[in-house]
């Protein structure tokens, strides 16, 4: 990401600034910027020889050398009075050049202190100007550029008008309710021109959304990865606040693992690909952020498939980069299941965090269970203490796969799964590896069509568990 890059804006206006600084001593000693170049030189005779003489060198001698002009060359009074008169003319006009030089220099720094401000607004600043719908970014043209920009490191984020979200979700109509997220619906937006996307309405009691309204925004329109979700939009109209996204059509890994199709749709190379598009996400944010940014809400509905079930990251509410982290007003936020245990018990913070809750993302890809389950009314069972005494044993990890996948990997890469699973999911931080280390491991897993190294040769999935070597 881009940490936020410093505006060409304040180099202009102190450079500007310098311009005239450096302008002004010569407009106020230049005799020609002085008078105009139109001062007849009349301390010299027009008939005199010296009338050719530069007016600097009149300037100067009326400036300074007239004590040194000897008395018996002296002209006469009149001509003497001439000279004062056309020197305290010389000075009027200098210092209302000096003047002029100083309100220019005045108004050009009011100005781009103007622009400046415009250019660093931020989301606080959007609250002011957009309650009612004015100062409108027109969106078709950002939307027409909209593959480019993606690419962009650019921060180009259209303000969308309301009506244009109202009109394009059906007035936020149930049916197109794509989630539910904590303080409000995602809804398939379809716009003018046929462009879709999905539009987070957030609001109600707790104020809490308008700050994860503003980190996500700020947080999100920085950064540009192809394992992160892109911003498109946002909009502030009364209450309610939405951010709009790109459209990611197969929904989110919770639904797609733990909906209706119970992970039928996602073969063990495509969740091999997702846990490592993930990697690739967490990388991104990790390794080449600076500050780098710590997700802190990392699960199975916060990781979103689109039409060829690529991954991307999404819902950057609670995330931080790592530059805030130590202010002590950071309030203990998560999904239980996901968070780890040391951020759990004290509070602590780091990248190591998102790196267990990729762990026990990468548990429920593997066993297709949930993160806590309900074990009886009073009773819930997290998946790593469940999971942990079986995935280290070779015998019984095949046993407890995902129905919908079981014998249909090579062995090894299982046992080889399982254990990057394990490590990420220790309760001791300096034990779980960096998320580049859990990318290098996943990529010979993932075939090359599907963006990892594997040559796959796609063969009867229980040959291949008979075959190996394991
Ligand atoms: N860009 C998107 N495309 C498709 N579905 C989405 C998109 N963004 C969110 N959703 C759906 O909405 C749900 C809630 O969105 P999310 O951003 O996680 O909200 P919250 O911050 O309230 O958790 C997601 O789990 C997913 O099912
Ligand atoms: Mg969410």
């Amino acid at each position: 990401m881009g940490s936020m890059r410093a505006s060409p804006l304040p180099l202009l206006a102190s450079s500007s600034s310098i311009f005239f600084f450096l302008l002004l001593p010569l407009l106020l000693c230049s005799p020609v910027a002085a008078d105009g170049g139109t001062t007849p030189t009349v301390a010299s005779p027009p008939s005199s020889p010296a009338a050719p003489a530069t007016a600097v060198g009149d300037l100067a001698s009326s400036n300074g050398d007239a004590a040194a002009v000897p008395p018996a060359a002296a002209p006469t009074a009149p001509l003497v009075e001439v000279k004062h008169h056309h020197l305290r003319r010389e000075l009027i006009i200098a210092i209302a050049l000096a003047s002029i030089a100083g309100v220019t220099i005045v108004l050009a720094a009011l100005y781009a202190g103007v622009m400046w401000q415009r250019y660093r607004r931020t989301p606080d600043d959007f609250k002011d100007t957009q309650s009612t719908d004015t100062a409108r970014i027109a969106l078709v043209p950002i939307l027409n550029n909209f593959n480019s920009f993606k690419s962009s490191k650019k921060c180009l984020v259209a303000m969308m008008e309301y009506t244009s979200l109202e009109k394009a979700t059906g007035n936020f109509s149930d049916s197109n309710v794509l989630g539910i997220g904590g303080f409000g619906c995602v809804y398939k937006a379809n716009f003018d021109g046929g462009f879709v996307a999905a539009v987070k309405r957030l609001g109600g009691e707790d104020q809490e959304y308008e700050k994860e309204f503003e980190n996500e925004l700020d947080l999100l329109q920085r950064i540009r990865h192809s394992n992160i979700v892109s911003l498109v939009g946002f909009c502030i109209h009364e209450d309610n606040r939405f951010i709009v996204y790109e459209l990611m059509e197969n929904g989110s890994l919770e639904t797609q693992l733990h909906g209706p199709s119970h992970g039928s749709a996602l073969s063990w190379h495509i969740r091999m690909k997702i846990a490592l598009d993930t990697a690739r996400g967490l990388e991104y944010l990790h390794e080449h952020c600076s500050p780098p940014i710590i997700h802190r809400d990392l699960k199975s509905s916060n990781i979103l498939l689109d039409s060829d079930f690529n991954a991307k990251i999404s819902d950057f509410g609670l995330a931080v980069s790592s530059g805030n982290r130590s202010k002590g007003n950071l309030k203990l936020s998560g999904t239980l299941g996901y968070v780890a245990p040391e951020y759990l018990l004290d509070g602590k913070l780091t990248e190591k965090s998102d790196v267990y809750a990729f762990g026990v993302v990468l548990l429920e890809l593997l066993l297709g269970r949930r993160p806590i389950e309900k074990m009886a009314p009073s009773q819930c069972q997290s998946i790593v203490t469940w999971a942990m005494p079986q995935l280290i044993d070779r015998s019984k990890l095949p046993t407890i796969i995902d129905p919908v996948i079981k014998n249909t990997m090579d062995l090894k890469h299982l046992y080889q799964v399982a254990a990057v699973a394990v490590l990420c999911v220790q309760p001791e931080p300096s034990y779980r590896p960096l998320i580049t280390d859990v990318l290098h491991s996943l990529i010979p897993l993932v075939p090359m069509e599907l963006g990892g190294s594997l040559r796959a040769t796609l063969e009867s999935p229980r040959v291949s568990q008979h075959r190996s070597p394991c």
